[in-house]
């Protein structure tokens, strides 16, 4: 069990801060779908940007999972202080410090992973922010400025001497964004170096790769980044897998590529859409109070349509409204591109199955009507992307998911 301050997390697979991803609604849903913890997206430590709608909209909200984890950056030690504190005072439970971010914007602040670059600025930011509260402290990095300074090892004896409770690493450098193979063996080092939990982090879209890297470097735990665009399922197999460690790779493969497609998920996904609408909406009903609060719990008739605006409310709805639906055409995307992705594999799979027992012949046949499957699939996904991206209310984008499954179902792709 992973233990960071007071909380023992319940798995050993949590969702990583990405901005611009991980907000309210898509935090709950990977709560929901087994994330042991969950981080928002990262807030500037400037008090000069805190009243904007980017930061107000990164605060914790009472209705986040426990613990409730908020990510700072920033580049100078008192700031980052008074920042962790100003979190605190709102709801956070447990503040990560950015040192892991390669933006640009971001680097050329000394802030995020070039901050690696200044191990002195580490310890000093580290002690300010650990003394300032009474919540753990975690730190994100990555293994190094660029290959030539690789210093994840002593970062992480850094942190740990500064009291950090738990560490994720992004197994590339801040030269390497997100280009080529990720560390797995310095991971494995950092794991050696320190007695505080950490995470490793990279390219983990799979139960099976999170297994092998949790075996490979002794870590405690995964975060995932991108493998939960689109699947935040990844971490009920993770769960799954851990906990069945008879399970064989092969017979967990084809259980996870049916648990993908089930009326359960087209529902997740439906409430995903709901939670994106009335989140963005509330925030905007509540005049940048900080805490945007879960009322509505209607769907279908919710009346959050943009084309028509009456009154001064509903126009400022409306522009929160567009917000939610551009966030949603993102989510809801990717969620058609996986499931497209999982009945490929299904097919490929079932193909696999019949290979040894069919004649060259038929071999040679099926692999033809593959190639016109996944053309036919593609072709499908590609218009049902398209069409969603033209929709600017929560009602159309609700029928237009529950059209995309109905006609999954009725092709045959999916089960009904
Ligand atoms: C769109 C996007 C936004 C990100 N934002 C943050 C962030 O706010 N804070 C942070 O520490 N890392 C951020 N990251 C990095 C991820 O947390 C993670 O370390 C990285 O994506 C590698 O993990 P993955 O291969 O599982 O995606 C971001 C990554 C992406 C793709």
């Amino acid at each position: 069990m992973i233990q960071i301050g007071p909380y023992q997390l319940n798995g050993r697979a949590v969702l990583a801060p990405m901005a611009g991803i991980t907000d309210f609604p898509f935090r709950q849903m990977c709560r929901q779908t087994g994330a042991a913890m969950v981080t928002a997206e990262m807030s500037a430590s400037n008090p000069a940007l805190r009243n904007t709608r980017k930061s107000l909209l990164r605060l914790t909200n009472p209705d986040d999972a426990e613990p409730r984890a908020v990510q700072i950056v920033g580049t100078e030690a008192a700031q980052m202080a008074e920042a962790a504190r100003y979190q605190v005072s709102h709801g956070a439970q447990i503040v990560d410090i950015n040192m892991g971010c390669p933006a640009k914007k971001v680097c050329k602040k000394l802030a995020g992973s070039a901050l690696l670059k200044d191990e002195k600025l580490v310890s000093e930011i580290l002690n300010a922010v650990v003394g300032s509260v009474d919540v753990p402290v975690t730190l994100k990095i990555r293994t190094g400025w660029d290959t030539d300074s690789k210093n994840a090892v002593q970062i992480a004896r850094i942190a740990q001497d500064c009291g950090i409770q738990s560490l994720a690493v992004h197994g590339r450098t801040r030269a390497c964004r997100y280009h080529g193979s990720v560390e797995y063996d310095t991971i494995g080092a950092v794991v050696q170096a320190v007695d505080i939990p950490v995470f490793a982090n990279g390219d983990i879209t799979s139960a099976i790769k999170a297994k092998t890297v949790l075996d490979y470097t002794g870590a405690d735990g995964v975060m995932i980044g991108r493998g939960a665009q689109g699947n935040p399922w990844i971490f009920r197999e993770i769960n799954d897998l851990l906990n069945n460690p008879n399970a064989s790779s092969e017979l967990f493969t084809a259980k996870s590529l049916n648990l993908g497609i089930t009326s359960g998920k087209e529902r997740l996904i439906m409430e995903h859409l709901r939670h994106i609408h009335r989140y963005y909406g509330d925030f905007e009903e509540s005049s940048f109070k900080q805490t945007p609060s879960n009322t509505s719990t209607s769907g279908l008739n919710d009346d959050l349509d943009l084309s028509g605006n009456t009154g001064n409310k509903k126009q400022n709805a409306g522009i929160h409204t567009e917000l939610a639906v551009r966030i949603a055409r993102k989510h809801i995307c990717w969620y058609f591109e996986q499931t497209l992705q999982q009945i490929l594999n299904q097919q490929q799979q079932n193909q696999n199955t019949e290979y040894t027992k069919n004649t060259e012949k038929e071999n040679i046949a099926d692999s033809r009507v593959l190639d016109q499957e996944v053309k036919r699939l593609i072709g499908n996904i590609e218009t049902a992307k398209k069409r969603f991206n033209q929709l600017s209310s929560c009602n159309a984008q609700l029928e237009h998911v529950a059209h995309f499954f109905g006609e999954l179902q009725t092709t045959g792709d999916i089960a009904a």
